[in-house]
């Protein structure tokens, strides 16, 4: 197998998008226009500003900068590492679209795993390859390494896990990033509401990583669509040549500029939820149709009833909504529960307990 080190990024792009000279506005070729000083008679916007914030009359192209630049300081890396998405299904989309050759390439996922991976793989054109996570949701690297050949473009790690809620043994994914030969994308929607490192200070050493995270989920932005993707400036390239012009809108940056002025009431959000997910364990261990609560670094809960499909059921008739997922590989049982407010916790509580007496 390579060294990451020798890892040639170059190789591993679709040769069309090697070649792609992306879509460039007049704002782009004109790198010194500032926006005050101008008269803008480019784009084809309403001058006269419209009904509403006369930002939101012009593409927001300078303030697409101005929030990459904002999350390269807070992460601590340079703009050329970011990359923001429309949500980090984005990325994962724009991901397969510039490494994975439809109808040669293969990508790699372990299951059970977030489920947009694969749908949008195929999507794509790319064979979708399963290295299944041991019973115990523990990673397999033997699998891994069974199913990867030189046609194997990306591989999928999320960590924590969606469903299963356990991050990734840091020397797993240290393995893979110094054997895999194509991109390493770690997956981390749920980072902070785990104990364990982002990955995000490993990019430098290691040009074929890929590290994901979101505004959607500590955040408490998911109705903004925003997710960032940071990689060696060679992969950010390659995502911005082929995103939309514009596939961040005003309003969204709006909100996330806004947000990053308030990083400490997340954290006071996320250490609440973190302690809300401890006590919901421990609760549910001590009703009679849990079977098992797997341990938890992300915001929600995967539990193992006796009868995911009945509770499920009974559940959403108390106008309680819980992932069923009771299908996924090694989830025969179980349901994924996001941790929601006390109050929620509470009633869900209440509901399995009347389930427990009923049944
Ligand atoms: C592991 C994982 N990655 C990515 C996403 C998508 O996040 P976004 O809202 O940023 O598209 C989710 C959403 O549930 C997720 O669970």
């Amino acid at each position: 197998m390579m060294d990451p080190m020798n890892v040639s990024l170059e190789s591993l792009v679709r040769t069309n998008i090697l070649q792609l000279s992306p879509y460039s506005s007049a704002r782009d070729e004109s790198p010194d226009w500032m926006p005050e000083q101008r008269v803008m008679l480019d784009a084809n916007e309403n001058n006269l500003g419209g009904p509403l914030d006369p930002v939101l009359a012009r593409y927001p192209g300078n303030l697409r900068n101005q929030l990459t630049a904002q999350v390269a300081q807070w992460k601590g890396l340079e703009t050329s590492q970011v990359f923001l998405g429309n949500g980090s299904d984005e990325a994962i989309d724009l991901l397969l679209r510039a490494f994975a050759e439809p109808g040669r390439d293969n990508v790699i996922q372990m299951p059970p795993t977030y489920g947009m991976y694969a749908v949008q793989a195929k999507i794509q054109g790319a064979e979708v390859r399963n290295a299944p996570l041991n019973p115990d949701f523990r990673p397999n690297p033997k699998a891994v390494a069974a199913v990867t050949d030189q046609h194997s473009k990306i591989l999928f790690l999320c960590s924590p896990n969606n469903p299963t809620g356990a991050s990734l043994p840091e020397s797993f994914i240290t393995e893979i990033l110094e054997t895999f030969p194509g991109l390493v994308v770690v997956d981390e929607a749920y980072q902070d509401f785990s104990k364990e490192k982002s990955w995000l200070s490993r990019i430098p050493a290691y040009p074929n990583l890929v590290v994901l995270q979101t505004f959607s989920k500590a955040w408490g932005l998911a109705g903004i669509r925003l997710g960032m993707a940071f990689a060696h400036p060679f992969v950010v390239r390659q995502l911005n040549n082929i995103r939309y012009p514009y596939n961040i809108n005003s309003l969204t940056i709006q909100h996330a500029l806004s947000a990053l002025k308030q990083k400490e009431e997340v954290a006071q959000q996320v250490a609440q939820i973190r302690e809300e997910r401890e006590k919901l364990a421990e609760a549910l261990k001590t009703l009679p149709t849990v079977l098992e609560v797997y341990p938890s670094d992300a915001n929600f809960l995967l539990i193992r009833v006796k009868d995911a499909d009945s509770l499920y059921r009974q559940l959403a008739l108390q106008g309680i909504l819980v992932r069923n997922r009771h299908k996924e590989l090694h989830c025969s049982q179980c349901l994924r529960i996001t941790i929601g407010k006390p109050s929620e916790n509470q009633q869900l509580l209440a509901a399995l307990h009347q389930f427990d007496i009923h049944s």
